[in-house]
Formats: structure tokens, sequence, C-alpha cells
């Protein structure tokens, strides 16, 4: 599935890792030596500036996006770090991903997780993590809450500007986008054989949706 229209006009070059409530994760966390995926990417926001600013090293780095628009985006900013791109890029699926088992420190993805909404693939994705993650090791990212404020939606429903947050109001409820809780992404996760998982959800009073920032350890 494909991200909600206008996602990439409205995110412009916005970077989101940096941003992070500390207590989920800090950027200061990645040290050089770690392996580190980012999962979703995009058209490589993030992992350009991780890599601009020498938080990440090329050597321990992968990138998976599957829409070869956005990869082909994000291939144009980023293979200029890679002395073989085509080994750290992977355009594809996030469920045939084949890295080492208990071989990555932080698998990150931001804002993906609700394409995640047939059962299968959500199960499939919390799998490969598991599976590509050392033990000890993170994933961290960023989702859309499945907690909807329905009275905020009809407030701002047909007002000019607003379409773009009641569209993914409306998949959120109708189940098109997979919405997150601490409880259901907690079970999956521990059902795969991760450990603890620490959510902070952060509301904008203005938007019927909301942010909930997490941390799966394995
Ligand atoms: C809303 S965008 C977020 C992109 C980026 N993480 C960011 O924060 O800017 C979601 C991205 O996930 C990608 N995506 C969705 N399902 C995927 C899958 N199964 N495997 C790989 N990429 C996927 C979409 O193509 C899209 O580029």
């Amino acid at each position: 599935m494909k991200s909600t229209p206008r996602y990439f006009s409205n995110l412009g070059s916005r970077v989101y890792i940096d941003s992070y409530p500390s207590d989920v994760f800090n950027i200061s966390e990645i040290h050089p030596s770690m392996t580190f995926w980012e999962l979703c990417g995009g058209v490589g926001n993030d992992l350009w500036y991780l890599l601009d600013k020498g938080i990440v090293f090329p050597k321990n780095l992968y990138f998976v996006e599957k829409d070869p628009e956005h990869f082909c985006k994000a291939y144009g900013r980023l293979s200029k770090f890679f002395s073989d791109p085509n080994d750290h890029m992977i355009l594809g699926d996030v469920n045939r991903v084949k890295g080492s088992p208990n071989s990555s420190d932080i698998v990150y993805m931001n804002n993906s997780l609700h394409a995640f909404s047939n059962i299968e693939q959500f199960e499939g994705l919390m799998a490969t993590v598991v599976l590509l993650l050392k033990p000890g090791g993170s994933f961290v990212g960023r989702a859309l809450s499945s907690d909807v404020d329905k009275k905020i939606l009809e407030q701002i429903r047909g007002k000019a500007g607003r379409s773009f947050h009641v569209e993914t109001a409306d998949k959120l409820i109708s189940g098109k986008f997979r919405g997150a809780s601490e409880g259901a992404l907690g079970a999956i996760w521990k059902k795969y054989g991760g450990s603890n998982v620490t959510v902070i959800t952060e509301r904008d009073p203005n938007k019927p949706t909301a942010n909930l920032y997490f941390r799966c350890i394995k």
C-alpha cells in the first residue's frame, strides 16, 4: 500500500529521527560501529541526515523501500555515500529482506506501520525485525495511534486544508490503515520473541490522529 497522497509534499525535506521523545530514542545512542537498518525509508530524508552528519557510517547501514519512485529519489540522494550502493539500498518489500539473523543493533521505521493493515504482512514484519536484531537490539519508530479523536474529526471534516488529516483518520477507522497501540504492539512483539515495549503517544489538540512513538527491545 502507498502512503496517503500528499505525504511526501507535506514532508518536504523534514527529518524525523532527531525529534523523537528522548524516553523512546535519542540519536546520541547511535554509534558508528552499530548496524542500522531503515525499513520503508521513503525518499531517504532521515538516512541522508544521519549520513551527512556522520552519525551513521555507510559500512553497517541498510535502507529498504518498495515503491520504485520513492526508492529512485532516495537512491539519487544516498548512493554517493556507499562504495557499492546496491549492497546497502534494497528496492523491495521488507518482508522479503534477507539480512543476517541477530546482526542488527537498531531497526528504524518512521511512519510506515499503518501500511501493514493486512495481518499476515504485519506479523511477517515483526518476525523479520526480531530475526534481524541482536538480543538487546531495538526496533524504533513512529506510528499512527489507533486512538482517533472522532469529535475533532467531525469538526474538521470538509474544512479547507484539513483533508489530509481527515483522510488519514478515516483510513484508521475503516482498517485500511493499521493503527498502533501499546497493547497490540506488545502482544505481537512478544509473540515473535521480543521483550520490552516502550510507547509514548503525542496528540496535537487540533488533529484527530495522534503519533505513537515506540521502542521494542529484542
Ligand atoms: C508514509 S511513507 C514514510 C517514509 C519515511 N519512513 C518517512 O518517514 O519519510 C511510508 C513508506 O513505506 C513504504 N512501504 C510501505 N509498505 C512497505 C513494504 N512492505 N516494504 C517496503 N516499503 C514499504 C511506502 O512505499 C512509503 O514510501
